[in-house]
């Protein structure tokens, strides 16, 4: 059994991306599990002088991850970058080496938002997590006011994200176990 997390740029209750990443959870296919990590908003402001002690909620993501056999991102783009809540979630990984090499699928919700989606290539790429370009397409469900049951329902939308999910399988299995 594959398990794979899925990481949400979005706080908001309706978010799309979330949506996107709940109908990943409820299409996982055999053989695969996703998960969807729900702490982002209780992580303390990223202080290097910590990153080595951290508070149990940096552990608890830091072990959620290291056990996990790919990511799922999907993050919505503020002022042409990554939310900052996320962007802290992402910096107290920075460091965490047991991560390196952690395929990586980045779903982008929306096709205008290339600067979020560029950065975010840039930044997994530079914490050494392997962007995986085929489990990495447009899945364009922002600002359309879709839930995970719409999603999920949706035979183009849902057979995108299932292909999605197949490629970062795949890739994980090349990789081996985490
Ligand atoms: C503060 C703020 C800044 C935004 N800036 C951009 C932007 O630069 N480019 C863009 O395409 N969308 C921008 N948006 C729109 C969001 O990316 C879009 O509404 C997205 O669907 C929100 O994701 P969510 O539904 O998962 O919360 C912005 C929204 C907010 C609230």
């Amino acid at each position: 059994m594959k398990t794979l997390i899925a990481l949400s740029g979005s706080l908001r209750r309706d978010s799309a991306n979330t949506a996107l990443l709940r109908a990943a959870v409820a299409l996982a296919p055999p053989g695969a599990r996703v998960v969807l990590y729900d702490g982002t908003h209780m992580l303390p402001f990223f202080n290097p002088d910590i990153e080595a002690d951290p508070p149990p909620a940096v552990h608890e993501l830091r072990a959620l991850l290291s056990a996990a056999d790919g990511v799922i991102v999907a993050s919505p783009e503020y002022a042409h970058g990554v939310p900052g809540a996320f962007k802290n979630m992402l910096d107290w990984l920075v460091g965490c080496a047991e991560l390196s090499s952690k395929p990586v699928a980045l779903i982008n919700t929306s096709a205008r938002a290339v600067h979020a989606q560029a950065s975010l290539a840039e930044i997994l790429t530079t914490m050494g997590w392997r962007v995986i370009a085929a489990a990495s397409p447009v899945i364009a469900v922002a600002n359309r006011g879709f839930d995970q049951a719409h999603i999920a329902a949706d035979p183009a939308l849902a057979g995108a994200l299932l292909g999605a999910i197949g490629a970062l399988v795949q890739a994980s299995v090349e990789v081996g176990p985490p």
